[in-house]
C-alpha cells in the first residue's frame, strides 16, 4: 500500500451525518440553525414600502440590492448580530494587520496588502510590505510597457494553473475592451498536452512572450507545460531566445534559475500571498501586459476601495458582511449546498470559474481552527454561466426545480460594444430573472405552468465593467469568503485537500509507464491502471 494511512469507512461521519446534530456546541451556528425560514417575498415588499432602496448597499460603484431574500428587519438584524458574535471584525482586523491566520500553515493573510497604495503601510512578520509591493509592481510597469513598445511581441501566453491561472484569465477576458490592440493572450493550465498544442499551433516563436507563472515552481503541470514550451521556441530559434521569450513569476527564486530562467526574469511575490488571491501580485503580469499598467493599477485601486469599504462600513452596511451572512443562513439553516454565479455580461464568462477556486478551495473544509470537526455544512458548490445563455440551459431547475439555488445576477449599466438593442434585452433579461425568481407567477390549473417564487437573488449592478469596478467584484466575493470562513470556524486560506489526489499522481504515473505495484492499491485502482497499460 502506499505509505499513507487509510481512512476507513465510518472513521468519521460525514458533514450530511453530522448536520443531523446541527451546529454542534458552537452558539452562533446554533443561533443561525435556529433562525426562522424565509418569508414570502410579496409580504415583505407590501409591508415595507422602502425595502427596494433600503435594501441595496452602495460599495465603491457596485450596487448591492438584497432586498430579494426573504429576511425581515429583525433577522436582519440578527444575522448581523450573528456575525458581530462570530468575530468577523476581529478576524478580519486580524488579517489587515498581518496576523497570521493562515494558522496550519503558519502564515499571514496578505492579499489587502498588494493593492495598497503607495503611501500606506501593511506590516506582516515586523515588515512593512508595502514598498516591496510596489517595488514589484514598478518592476512589471516597466517591463509590460517594453513589451508594448516592442512590435515583436504579439502573443502573451501564460503558464500556470489554478490560481496561477484563473485570475489573469478571466480579468484578461472580462477587460478586453481595455486590450493593447497588438498583443492578445492565451492561458495553458491544463497537463493535457491538447492545451499546450492548441497554443503552440497558433503561435509564432518570434513574436511569443511565455510567462511562466508558480508561486511554488512546484506544480508538475505548469512545470511540464512549460518544458514543452521552450523546447518548442528552442527548436525554432535555438536557446539563447529562451532569455528574450520567457520570464517567470514565483516566489520560489532557485527554482525557477534552475527552470533556465535568469532571476532578473523573474517576478516575485510572497508566501502570504495565496494562490487564488493572488490576480493582484505579479500573477497578474498577463494582464498589466495586456491593459497597460495604469489600468493595472485602476484594477488594483478598486480591489482596494472594496477593502477600504470592509474595513470600516459599519456590519449592517457592509457589502460582504451581508452577502457573507445570508449564505450561511441558507446554507446552514435551510439546506442550500449549491450557489449560482450568473454574470449578465459575456466578458465575465470565466467568473463563475474563478470564484468556484476562491470559494471552494478555501471554505470547502470540514475542519475547524481547533481541530475539531464542523457540524455544520460550509462552503458552498459554486456554479455558474453567463446570462442569457444560461437562461436557455439551466434556469428551468431554478425556476421550477426542486433544489433552491440562490443567485447572485451581476450587470452594467453601459456596455463596450455598440449594440444598445443588445445591451437594453439583456439588462432586460436579468432584472426580469430576478422579478421571476422572487414572485413567481400562480396557476392552479396549469401546474406545470406554475411558479412558486420565492427563489433568492442578490443583484449586484454596477456603472461599466471597467477595471477598477472587476477589482472591485474580485475583492467583494474575497472578503465574502473572510466572513463565511469566521462563522464557520475554518481556515479559508489552506488547500490541504488538494494533497492526496497530486501524491497518488505521482505515485501512478511510473506504474502506468513502467511496472505496476498491486500491492500498493485497492483493486479498483489496479484495474484501472492495468486498462490503461493494456492500451497506452
Ligand atoms: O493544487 C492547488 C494549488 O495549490 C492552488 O492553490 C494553486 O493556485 C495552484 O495549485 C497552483 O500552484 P502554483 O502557483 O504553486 O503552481
Amino acid at each position: 500500500m502506499a505509505n499513507f494511512e487509510r481512512v476507513t469507512a465510518h472513521d468519521h461521519p460525514s458533514p450530511r451525518e453530522q448536520s443531523a446534530t446541527p451546529a454542534g456546541d458552537d452558539p452562533v451556528l446554533a443561533a443561525i440553525a435556529a433562525l426562522p425560514p424565509p418569508l414570502p417575498l410579496a409580504a415583505l415588499f407590501a409591508d415595507d414600502p422602502d425595502r427596494a432602496t433600503r435594501c441595496v448597499v452602495e460599495a465603491a460603484d457596485l450596487r448591492v440590492d438584497y432586498s430579494k431574500h426573504g429576511i425581515d428587519a429583525s433577522m436582519f438584524d440578527e444575522l448581523v448580530a450573528l456575525a458581530g458574535a462570530a468575530g468577523v471584525p476581529e478576524r478580519r482586523d486580524a488579517m489587515f494587520a498581518g496576523e497570521h491566520i493562515n494558522v496550519t500553515e503558519d502564515r499571514a493573510v496578505g492579499h489587502p496588502a498588494l493593492r495598497a497604495p503607495r503611501d500606506a503601510t501593511f506590516v506582516i512578520d515586523g515588515r512593512d510590505v508595502v514598498p516591496d509591493v510596489h517595488e514589484v509592481l514598478d518592476r512589471m510597469a516597466a517591463f509590460a510597457d517594453r513589451i508594448r513598445a516592442d512590435e515583436r511581441i504579439e502573443h502573451v501566453v501564460n503558464i500556470g494553473i489554478g490560481g496561477s491561472d484563473l485570475g489573469p484569465a478571466m480579468a484578461t477576458r472580462a477587460l478586453d475592451a481595455y486590450r493593447h490592440e497588438r498583443i492578445r493572450c492565451s492561458f495553458v493550465s491544463n497537463i493535457d498536452g491538447t492545451a499546450i498544442a492548441d497554443v503552440l499551433a497558433d503561435s509564432e516563436p518570434a513574436s511569443t512572450l511565455f510567462i511562466v507563472a508558480s508561486k511554488t515552481f512546484g506544480t508538475i503541470e505548469t512545470l511540464t507545460n512549460a518544458r514543452t514550451a521552450r523546447q518548442w521556441l528552442v527548436d525554432a530559434l535555438g536557446a539563447e531566445a529562451v532569455a528574450d521569450h520567457f520570464v517567470a513569476v514565483s516566489t520560489h527564486r532557485q527554482r525557477v534559475e534552475a527552470f533556465g530562467i535568469d532571476p532578473e526574469n523573474m517576478f516575485g511575490f510572497w508566501d502570504w500571498v495565496g494562490g487564488r488571491y493572488s490576480v493582484g501580485s505579479a500573477i497578474g503580469l498577463s494582464l498589466m501586459i495586456a491593459i497597460g499598467p495604469a489600468r493595472f493599477r485602476q484594477f488594483l485601486d478598486g480591489m482596494h476601495a472594496i477593502d477600504l469599504h470592509y474595513r470600516t462600513a459599519p456590519l449592517e452596511a457592509n457589502a460582504p458582511v451581508i452577502m457573507g451572512m445570508l449564505g450561511v443562513w441558507y446554507i446552514c439553516r435551510l439546506g442550500h449546498a449549491t450557489k449560482a454565479v450568473l454574470p449578465y455580461a459575456q466578458e465575465l464568462a470565466r467568473l463563475p470559474a474563478y470564484l468556484q477556486q476562491l470559494d471552494m478551495e478555501s471554505n470547502g473544509k470540514s475542519v475547524r481552527l481547533d481541530g475539531s470537526r464542523v457540524r455544520t455544512h460550509t462552503g458552498p458548490v459554486v456554479w455558474g454561466e453567463p446570462g442569457t445563455n444560461g437562461q436557455h440551459a439551466f434556469y428551468q431547475l431554478l425556476h421550477q426545480g426542486t433544489e433552491i439555488v440562490p443567485a447572485d445576477l451581476i450587470g452594467f449599466a453601459t456596455a463596450h460594444h455598440p449594440y444598445q438593442e443588445h445591451h437594453d434585452l439583456l439588462v432586460a433579461n436579468l432584472i426580469a430573472q430576478s422579478e421571476a425568481l422572487a414572485f413567481g407567477r400562480r396557476n392552479a390549473d396549469e401546474p406545470y405552468r406554475n411558479f412558486d417564487g420565492e427563489r433568492p437573488t442578490t443583484v449586484i449592478m454596477a456603472p461599466r465593467l471597467t477595471p477598477s469596478v472587476l477589482g472591485q467584484l474580485i475583492a467583494l466575493y474575497e472578503h465574502v469568503v473572510n466572513v463565511q470562513g469566521t462563522v464557520w470556524g475554518i481556515n479559508s486560506y489552506d488547500q490541504w485537500g488538494v494533497e492526496l489526489g497530486k501524491e497518488l499522481a505521482n505515485v501512478i504515473t511510473p506504474e502506468l509507464q513502467g511496472a505496476p505495484d498491486p500491492d500498493r492499491h485497492d483493486p479498483s485502482t489496479n484495474a484501472l491502471i492495468d486498462w490503461y497499460r493494456a492500451r497506452r
